[in-house]
């Protein structure tokens, strides 16, 4: 089954086409120069900016598969929880190609996409492990953070554990860095300063050291670089910034990595999936290895383009909603009072 996907939720614009797990193409174009200069993102030009792409990146993304319109089966697009602006352009524009081609949308959403990510198969890249359930998801993003136990591929097969309490682990990063006067977005510019400083030179906070918890706050640690940055001046681009950076990650990522293993132990799961954004992070990826080496845990991470927001993993969720049993297919409509997209269900089915 070919699938076409397309994601707007948030600053990428972004079209894939996906056959099963293996990826065709996957297309994104990014607008982080267009929101650098605010330090976040501005949800009108996110949504301006993706009406003016949306239409060549999908056209980039059916060429580099090599496949015409005709000759996908399907459509998914992603149809929340993101900016409702953004999120419209792309449900618009599927919505209309599903209508002009006669071919099934299914509505998808992005945080399930995220945590299937780690099981596409990318050309040139090793093959992505075995997709079996039951599974720990660990999702880290720019938006959202949560551990989750994860009984299937589909959005009601997902069961949240724990959560954020304020910020998420990507929201908490891009903070940080824009308190540090280092741009946007935080992430990757925090990884790399990181990695050449030195954790124990600074002394923070841990985010809720509470064991049994499966919550995480990050308020507290980001509270703790201001006081830090209060007391002892802004670091300039010196090796007392690669420090803190390093105590800051080290923080984050020993919360992440604390939440999931308590959650497989909690439900007896020896496989956990890492996702999101914050997935990319070099930290999170050698510490969980080292660590679910340790205690005997598999420890799967996607590839660091699988991490960040894509298209791909939106078609590959897509499939299995057109593969389940359910004789109706789940499909997207707007609401009429709050103009936001909601799932509904659509009488033709597609199996494959
Ligand atoms: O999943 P994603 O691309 O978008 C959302 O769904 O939010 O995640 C973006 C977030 C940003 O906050 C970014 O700073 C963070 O992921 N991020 C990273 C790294 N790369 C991206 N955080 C830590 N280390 C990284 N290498
Ligand atoms: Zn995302």
């Amino acid at each position: 089954m070919l699938i076409l996907g397309i994601e707007t939720s948030c600053d990428e614009t972004a079209a894939a086409v996906v056959q099963d797990a293996k990826v065709l193409s996957d297309v994104i174009h990014s607008q982080v120069p267009l929101h650098a200069e605010y330090g976040g993102v501005v949800p009108e030009l996110a949504a301006r900016d993706h009406l003016a792409k949306i239409r060549p990146v999908v056209d980039a993304a059916l060429q580099e598969a090599g496949v015409g319109l005709s000759e996908v089966d399907a459509i998914a697009v992603t149809n929340q929880p993101g900016l409702s602006g953004a999120l419209l352009i792309g449900l618009e524009f599927a919505r209309a190609l599903s209508f002009s081609l006669d071919k099934p949308l299914v509505g998808v959403d992005h945080l399930v996409g995220h945590l299937v990510a780690a099981f596409l198969e990318f050309p040139g890249e090793a093959p992505p492990p075995e997709l079996t359930f039951p599974l720990i998801g660990l999702l880290a993003s720019g938006g959202h953070t949560g551990v989750y136990r994860m009984n299937g591929p589909l959005a009601e097969d997902m069961i949240q554990l724990g959560g954020t309490r304020d910020d998420a682990a990507g929201e908490a990063y891009d903070k940080v860095a824009k308190l540090l006067g280092l741009g946007y977005p935080g992430g990757p510019l925090i990884d790399r300063l990181a990695s050449e400083g030195d954790p124990n030179q600074v002394e923070l906070s841990r985010p809720m050291p509470d064991k049994k918890n499966l919550d995480v706050s990050f308020s507290g640690l980001k509270t703790n670089v201001v006081r830090y940055v209060e007391s002892h001046g802004l670091p300039g681009n010196d090796q007392r910034l690669r420090d803190l950076c390093a105590a800051f990650q080290r923080r984050v990522v020993q919360a992440l990595l604390q939440r999931a293993f308590a959650a497989a132990e909690q439900e007896g799961i020896r496989r956990i999936v890492v996702a999101g954004g914050v997935a990319a992070n070099r930290e999170l990826r050698a510490e969980g290895l080292r660590q679910s080496a340790e205690k005997g845990l598999e420890f799967l991470v996607p590839s660091r383009r699988a991490s960040t927001d894509n298209a791909a993993m939106i078609a590959y969720a897509g499939s299995f909603r057109l593969r389940s049993p359910v004789s109706e297919l789940w499909t997207v409509r707007m609401n009429p009072r709050t103009a936001l997209p909601s799932v509904t269900r659509k009488g033709r089915g597609l199996r494959a």
